[in-house]
């Protein structure tokens, strides 16, 4: 998806200049993955641009690189106030917004603690991930033939930028051949997630998502959508799932910040009802709460003013 320009981009400490946010090409993290990197967004609510669950996400980021054994050389609300100081210069009503933290300019080789950590949090306005109509018609989904990195090789906890060269191949693979996205198995067979999001089955009533431990990134689109369905009444909880649930799933949803909450009409070419009455309803209760629109749902929403 092009990327539209905004007027600035928070760079360590200071907002710079949009063309002027730019990198060394023997910077490290360029060469061997070890980044950390969120995607956030935010909607334009009658108070001005709220991001969604803004300190969730940066408290991930913090997790993401204690699993990288990086330092950040800032605090969580130091990063909480640059990125709400990021939007708002923006003067978008909405946006996507992508913080990173890598190892900046000056050493090379794998050895990571002798190196400097950047950070830059930029944000732009973004539209539908899968298409504008992936909740009304839903997606076409194909389990790729890349498995999802066992918990021992590439940490699927840690929103790393090298974790993402799996998701790439997944996905191009899954374009290639017709399909809009792709489903992950992992070394063990169960389903995790997809290229970049979580999964959501309803088997005999029950929506289900696989968990952490089956190599699925801990959705914060997830956890709300748990949330959610729970407050609407539904029965749902993390569980392991094979590709058969799949192909037999009463509905099924995917979930993400960037995909928000979209249907899936088939997975293999076998057709899912589409799109079912807990996506529907889930998914106009998600719209309302990114939007600040629920009191329930309010201390999700944090004003970028
Ligand atoms: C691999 C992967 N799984 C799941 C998700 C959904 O996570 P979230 O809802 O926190 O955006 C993402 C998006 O960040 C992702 O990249």
């Amino acid at each position: 998806m092009p990327i539209t320009p905004t007027d600035q981009i928070w760079m360590n400490g200071e907002l710079v200049a949009w063309d002027d946010a730019r990198i060394h090409v023997l910077t490290h993290s360029l060469h061997y993955g070890m980044g950390v990197f969120e995607g956030i967004r935010a909607y334009e609510t009658k108070n001005g641009p709220g991001v969604f669950r803004l300190t969730d996400h940066i408290e991930r980021l913090f997790n993401s690189a204690k699993i990288l054994m990086m330092e950040i050389p800032y605090s969580v609300d130091e990063l909480i106030d640059a990125t709400k100081a990021t939007v708002a210069a923006s003067g978008l009503p909405g946006c996507y917004i992508r913080p990173i933290a890598y190892y900046g300019y000056g050493e090379m080789g794998l050895n990571t603690l002798p190196c400097s950590v950047d950070v830059a949090i930029a944000c732009w306005p973004w539209g539908a991930y899968l298409g504008d109509d992936a909740l009304s018609k839903g997606v076409r989904m194909k389990i790729s033939s890349w498995t999802r990195h066992d918990n021992n090789t590439m940490p699927p906890a840690a929103k790393t930028t090298g974790n993402y060269v799996n998701s790439s191949l997944a996905k191009i693979e899954a374009l290639k051949a017709g399909y809009d996205e792709a489903i992950m198995l992992n070394p063990h067979g169960f389903i995790s997630e997809c290229t970049g999001e979580n999964i959501f089955v309803r088997r005999h009533g029950r929506l289900i998502t696989p968990p952490l431990a089956d190599g699925a990134l801990e959705g914060i689109t997830q956890d709300s959508v748990m949330t959610i369905a729970g407050d609407l009444g539904f029965e749902v909880s993390l569980g392991q799932l094979t590709r058969s649930d799949l192909y037999v799933a009463e509905e099924m949803f995917v979930c993400g910040t960037a995909a928000e909450v979209s249907a899936v009409n088939s997975v293999d070419d076998r057709t899912i009802p589409c799109p079912g009455t807990m996506t529907t309803a889930i998914a106009e209760e998600y719209h309302k709460a990114v939007r600040g629109e629920t009191d329930r749902y309010k201390d999700w929403v944090e004003l970028a003013t």
